[in-house]
């Protein structure tokens, strides 16, 4: 998604503002720009597609100038063009902008109205027309920023750059994240403390509203009622140096692999295996008195929450509702009063969900929030934080961020479920003793990657997969289908096995391979009865389960995949590995771009 970086200085910037787009590049983009003030006059460079195309323009025709903003550019209004990459500028204002201007159509249509002129398709060009009109007029940066931002509906982080004030940037939020770093000779505007990781750890997050006046010496930091107010300066502990790939080819791959050890690391902080006991970083009293929990959350991490909603029910007996983010804010929820809102997201920056959480908010719930980036808005937020400690994810296909949130997802289930009475010590001893067993069974899954990358170069090939899975197993078969067509560009369908009769089999044939995913246990004999409907009718099957399950119905399969026997409750954890190493061999095979896949963002901050 978009990504901010402004600098006031002392020496030249441009370099340092590359570097922090550099830093943002994992967040998916499709352009890229900067701009300066030298000599009086701004001056900018823009580039579509890559990085390195912005930095080869760079090349040709340097930008000088101690103070500066640069901008990675997801489309939403407009193509990924040159034009419609930021920054965009008149003669006299030059601003980054992520979010959207909702109101963006009358405001333009005004701004033609009064002889002003577009060079691009995109929303946040009103906005630097809308100020330069104001300080062609005669106003002070200050007066005509505060003026605009309140003609604006919709998200936005701005950073704004002013011809004939070149020691002077104004920052701006609403919506959308915008940090504020404190160097020793520079100040700085990021969208997100790793932008500005090499430059300093000191910031201070804006809350909704705020905007800032920036300077080299410090930063004025104004409400949305324009009174002065004071953030408070943290140390983000986001060190400058840079994650690199290891030996991986990608880190995706690396992220994969990484899995034993940062689940190892999430559950540390959730369950104490010698005492047989979870103990979850929230007081144990927030939990007893809740009946029912609503789980919201989007792509991969709604399947962790769907994964969460059996556990939740079978463990603690709790009613649990689950909803997609951009889903639930619009269709007027019952919410009762003190209920137990549970949110879940790596990034903690996703704008539906963090929407829906305020929303949730607003509505008397309780907010509970399973996060992995510990600085986040919604980290910041919540009533309740259950921190994931997966480590910064940097390919766009989430992966150690699931697993952890399963992790942490199901030691709350059997928190809740001790909290309410319905778990005896053994019980929970018993769960204890299998969620600790979750990394060595990760491992040994990790193990299967030579036969599972063979498998992959046979359906690399296909046009449509299907994946089948039943019980928790089924968000897995929604999760897997989700890799796959992120980074393969294949389609793909999961489904819940004993759905598929009711229409989906209408697709099977030789060409549609069909994933399933079977541990053995309750549901193991449903799961082998729904793969014969599809063998029965020449579908090839690729069956992902353990030794006992590969020797009962592996048989007619086109492959399988043999996983560690484990207990049925951190099946859903250790089976995720097959899954994700087939939607990344085949994306490998097929040479896409696997760690930002087209079209796609790490973190949407749109709705
Ligand atoms: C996962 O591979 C996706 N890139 C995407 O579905 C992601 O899970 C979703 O956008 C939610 O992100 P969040 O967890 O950061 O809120």
């Amino acid at each position: 998604m978009c990504g901010i970086i402004g600098i006031v200085g002392s020496g030249e910037v441009t370099a340092h503002l590359v570097e922090g787009l550099r830093r943002l590049e994992y967040r998916g983009y499709d352009s890229a720009g900067v701009c300066t003030i030298n000599n009086g006059a701004l001056d900018r460079r823009r580039a579509e597609g890559k990085l390195d195309n912005l930095v080869n323009v760079l090349a040709a025709e340097p930008l000088i100038g101690h103070i500066g903003i640069a901008h990675t550019r997801w489309a939403t209004h407009g193509a990924p063009t040159t034009n419609n990459a930021h920054p965009h500028a008149t003669a006299e204002v030059s601003l980054v902008h992520n979010g959207i201007i909702e109101n963006f159509k009358p405001l333009r249509d005004e701004l033609i109205a009064r002889g002003r002129t577009f060079e691009s398709q995109t929303d946040s060009e009103v906005v630097a027309h809308l100020i330069s009109e104001r300080i062609e007029a005669g106003d002070m940066p200050e007066i005509a920023t505060a003026a605009i931002l309140k003609r604006l509906h919709g998200a936005f982080a701005l950073a704004i750059l002013f011809r004939q004030y070149p020691d002077l940037l104004i920052g701006a939020r609403l919506g959308s994240p915008l940090v504020v770093g404190y160097g020793d000779d520079a100040t700085y505007l990021g969208s997100d403390a790793l932008a500005l990781a090499s430059f300093t750890q000191r910031v201070a997050y804006l809350e909704e509203g705020d905007w800032v006046v920036v300077t080299r010496d410090g930063a004025r930091i104004f409400d949305a009622q324009d009174r002065p107010v004071e953030r408070e300066v943290t140390i983000s502990g986001v060190t400058g140096a840079y994650i690199d790939k290891g030996n991986y080819r990608h880190f995706m791959l690396k992220e994969i692999f990484e899995q034993p050890v940062v689940v190892a690391q999430t559950l540390q902080s959730y369950i104490k295996p010698l005492d047989g006991q979870v103990a979850l970083p929230i007081p144990d009293f927030a939990l007893s008195s809740i009946q029912r929990i609503t789980i919201i959350a989007c792509g991969t991490s709604y399947y962790a929450g769907m994964v969460a909603k059996y556990w939740l029910e079978q463990f603690a007996r709790v009613a649990v509702e689950i909803d997609v983010a951009s889903e639930y804010r619009y269709r007027e929820p019952v919410m009762e009063e003190g209920g137990l809102a549970l949110f879940i997201s790596q990034s903690g920056e996703t704008a539906d969900t963090l929407a829906a959480m305020r929303h949730a908010k607003a509505g008397g719930q309780k907010v509970a929030v399973v996060v992995n980036v510990p600085t986040s808005s919604m980290a910041r937020e919540a009533d309740l934080l259950l921190p994931t400690h997966a480590g910064t994810e940097i390919g766009v296909a989430s992966t150690k961020a699931f697993t952890c949130q399963l992790a942490v997802l199901a030691a709350l289930a059997a928190n809740l479920a001790r909290a309410k009475g319905r778990l005896s010590a053994e019980q929970e001893r018993d769960i204890v003793t299998h969620l600790a067993e979750a990394p060595a069974a990760l491992n040994m899954a990790l193990q299967q990657d030579e036969p599972i990358q063979a498998i992959s170069a046979i359906i690399a090939g296909a046009r449509d997969v299907l994946y089948l899975g039943r019980g928790p197993d089924y968000p897995l078969a929604l999760e897997g289908a989700l890799k796959l067509k992120e980074i393969s560009y294949i389609h793909a369908e999961g489904y819940a096995a004993g759905e598929m009769k009711h229409g989906p089999i209408a697709l099977i044939d030789d060409l549609v391979p069909v994933i399933v995913l079977a541990p053995s246990g309750p549901l193991f004999e449903k799961t082998v009865s729904n793969m014969q409907e599809v063998q029965a009718r020449g579908g090839k099957i690729v069956l992902i389960s353990d030794a006992t399950g590969v020797a009962a119905a592996g048989e007619d399969c086109l492959a399988t995949i043999t996983m560690p026997d484990v207990h049925p409750l951190i099946a859903p954890i250790v089976y995720a590995i097959p899954v994700q190493l087939l939607a990344y061999h085949i994306a490998a095979i097929k040479g896409t771009d696997v760690d930002q896949p087209r079209n796609l963002a790490k973190s949407v901050t749109v709705e």
